[in-house]
C-alpha cells in the first residue's frame, strides 16, 4: 500500500515540541493567501477513535501499548477512508490536505514500546506526496514543552524522544518513489522555519 502516493497530500512530522502544529498553520495561511483550496487536519483526530487515543494519552483510559497502536491505526484508517470526511475524498475534490502527523508518527513512536514489525504491518497506508520533517533537537523540544506547560502527556521524556528521533530516521531511510522528504532544521525561530518550508515547496506545483 505504501507504494501508492496520494498527490497533494502534505504531512508534518516531528517530535513533540518540534513545532509541527505552528508550521502547519503557517503553511495553510500561505495557501489561503494564494487562494488554493486546502484542508488542515491532524492525528490523533478529534473523531471518536481519535478521542479514545487522547483518553489513553491523558490517562483517563488504561490499556496496553499494542492496543494503543491499534487505536492510532484505526483512527488513521477512518481519517483516510471515512465516506464523509475522509482525506481521500477531500483530495479527490481537488483540495490540498495538510496533516499534522501521519503513519510515520506511529512508526517512530509506537515502535519504541512495540515490535516494529507489528507496527509496520498495521500501518500499511498509502504514502503522502510530501513529508515535512521538522527536525528539532530533543533538548530544544523539551524546553518548549516545559514552557508550554499544562498536562504532560505520556511521551514527554528525554530518552523516549531520543528513541523516537532514531526511529524517524529509519522510517525515512526507504521511501517509495514519488514521496518527497523535506527536512527542515526546526531549531530556528518560527518565522525562519516557515520561510524555509515555503522555499522548499516552491519548486513543486501544488
Ligand atoms: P499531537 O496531537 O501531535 O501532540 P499535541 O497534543 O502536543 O499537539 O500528538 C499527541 C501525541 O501522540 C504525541 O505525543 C505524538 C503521539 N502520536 C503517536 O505516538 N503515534 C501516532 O501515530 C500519532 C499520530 C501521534
Amino acid at each position: 500500500m505504501r507504494e501508492k502516493v496520494l498527490g497533494s497530500f502534505i504531512v508534518f512530522e516531528g517530535l513533540d515540541g518540534a513545532g509541527t502544529t505552528t508550521q502547519m498553520h503557517a503553511l495553510s495561511r500561505y495557501y489561503e493567501f494564494n487562494r488554493r483550496k486546502y484542508v488542515i487536519t491532524n492525528e490523533p483526530t478529534s473523531n471518536p477513535i481519535g478521542r479514545m487515543v487522547r483518553d489513553v494519552l491523558q490517562k483517563r483510559i488504561q490499556t496496553t501499548p499494542e492496543a494503543l497502536a491499534l487505536l492510532y491505526a484505526a483512527d488513521r484508517d477512518d481519517h483516510l477512508h471515512n465516506p464523509s470526511y475522509g482525506i481521500i475524498r477531500i483530495l479527490e475534490e481537488g483540495s490540498i490536505v495538510i496533516s499534522d502527523r501521519y503513519f510515520y508518527s506511529s512508526i517512530a513512536y509506537q515502535s519504541v514500546e512495540c515490535d516494529p514489525v507489528f507496527i509496520n504491518l498495521i500501518n500499511d497506508f498509502p504514502s503522502p506526496e510530501f513529508i515535512i520533517y521538522v527536525d528539532t533537537p530533543v533538548e530544544e523540544c523539551l524546553k518548549r514543552i516545559e514552557k508550554r506547560g499544562g498536562e504532560k502527556e505520556l511521551f514527554d521524556r528525554y530518552d523516549f524522544l531520543s528513541e523516537v528521533r532514531k526511529n524517524y530516521e529509519k522510517a525515512f531511510s526507504s521511501l517509495p518513489d514519488g514521496v518527497h522528504l523535506i527536512r527542515i532544521d526546526g531549531s530556528g525561530s518560527a518565522e525562519e522555519v516557515e520561510s524555509e518550508i515555503r522555499k522548499s515547496l516552491a519548486p513543486y506545483s501544488l
